[in-house]
């Protein structure tokens, strides 16, 4: 394997001074990933947004931008996590292990508001 590979300046952004090698690269993956479905999504603001696994490594980062792209966020979780996700910025947090995020989403969100779901674990 090669110790540099080429790549196109387009594909490059500087990485904040507080964030290691190690954080950066696992941003890449979760990121990414998280950024890519959402823009699919067309994510708007007003518009919720159904993080199901927003602990994982994908679902933190859907969340944050989530709400970024000025949605409301629901993020769904183990409940070791529930704290953590708060902690994103999540508008409403449901343990997956005591509540079915279908029942609870349903009656606790106005079904005026536009929907947009993004899955992050498979369903
Ligand atoms: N990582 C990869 O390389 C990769 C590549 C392709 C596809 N995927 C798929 O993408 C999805 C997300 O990947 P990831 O790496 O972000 O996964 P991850 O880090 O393992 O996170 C999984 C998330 O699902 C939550 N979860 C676990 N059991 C649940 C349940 N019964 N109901 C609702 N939520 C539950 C977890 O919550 P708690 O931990 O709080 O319980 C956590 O938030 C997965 O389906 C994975 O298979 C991953």
């Amino acid at each position: 394997m090669p110790n540099t590979l080429p790549c196109p300046k387009s594909g490059l952004a500087p990485k904040p001074k507080n964030m290691t090698f190690e954080e950066a690269a696992a941003v890449f993956f979760g990121g990414v990933s998280a950024l890519y479905f959402l823009r699919k999504a067309r994510i708007r603001p007003g518009q919720r947004a159904l993080i199901y696994g927003a602990s994982g490594r994908v679902g933190v980062f859907a969340a944050q931008l989530a709400k970024h792209y000025g949605a409301r966020v629901t993020g769904v979780c183990g409940a070791a996590n529930v704290e953590l996700v708060k902690s994103l910025g999540a508008d409403q947090v449901i343990d997956c292990t005591r509540e079915d995020f279908r029942q609870t989403d349903r009656s606790t969100t106005s079904s005026s508001m536009r929907r947009a779901r993004v899955v992050t674990r498979g369903v």
